[in-house]
């Protein structure tokens, strides 16, 4: 962990106030700056503004080498560079997305199609074989907390199958650097019934639990300072 820990939150739904998934990512903010209130925390809100899709001039800018690009193609790259500076900068990286068409909503898989570039996130070798990427980043964590209207995505639940939310976000976080993961989930957001304000209750409940979890796999690899240690003993 950085001297200053430093988590970056991804608020994917296009909701503001309303929205479950930010809702939760706030949560998480306030538990987290109980126990380290020293902490820094980049707050991305990439659904209200939406990141730009990449295109054809953008792939050749990345594809130039730095000192060669133009002023337009540097341009091209500022949404980009920005990203994978927060995204460098954080040990903890939360996602908080809704599930959208049983999938990653649009503007978050437009930031993660802004953050995954080639000699920046990921090494690119034909000597690796059939696996020539390869993460530059290491030693992250993530926490998924998410919204559906519909449940059951996840273990043996009805509609497992459909979930390409979660799988999807775990494939890509390997890019990320990420070596320690939890998933949070809350479902039935769209029957608002006992069942919906169950699941609300129970995600809710687990954020502490989760940040807890999170520090004390900081705390393993004693990279915490011995103050914030302490801290979590207390
Ligand atoms: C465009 C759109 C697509 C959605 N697709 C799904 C879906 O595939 N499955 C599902 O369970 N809920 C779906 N929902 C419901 C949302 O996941 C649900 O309302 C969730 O609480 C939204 O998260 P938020 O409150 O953080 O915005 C969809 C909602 C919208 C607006």
């Amino acid at each position: 962990m950085n001297n200053t820990p430093t988590v970056l939150i991804i608020n994917a739904s296009p909701r503001g106030e309303r929205s479950l998934s930010r809702e939760m990512a706030s949560y998480f903010e306030e538990n987290w700056l109980t126990r380290l209130p020293d902490s820094k925390i980049i707050v991305k809100n990439v659904g209200t503004e939406p990141p730009p899709f990449v295109s054809e001039a953008w792939i050749a800018a990345v594809f130039t080498p730095p000192e060669q690009r133009s002023a337009t193609q540097r341009k091209l790259l500022e949404y980009s560079d920005q990203a994978i500076s927060e995204l460098k900068a954080a040990d903890t990286l939360v996602i908080a997305t809704p599930m959208h068409n049983y999938g990653v909503p649009a503007a978050l898989k437009a930031w993660v199609d802004q953050v995954v570039r080639i000699g920046e996130i990921f090494s690119f070798d034909l000597e690796r074989g059939d696996f020539p990427l390869e993460p530059i980043l290491s030693g992250k964590r993530m926490v998924t907390l998410t919204s559906s209207g519909e449940f059951g995505f996840t273990g043996n639940g009805i509609r497992a199958d459909w979930n390409h939310l979660h799988p999807h976000i775990e494939v890509v976080s390997r890019y990320f650097g990420v070596s320690h993961s939890w998933q949070q989930g809350i479902e039935y957001q769209e029957f608002g019934d006992k069942r919906f304000e169950d699941s609300k209750a129970k995600s809710f409940a687990a954020i502490p639990v989760i940040v807890d979890e999170v520090l004390s796999s900081f705390d393993r690899e004693k990279r915490l300072p011995l103050a914030n240690a302490k801290t979590l003993e207390g």
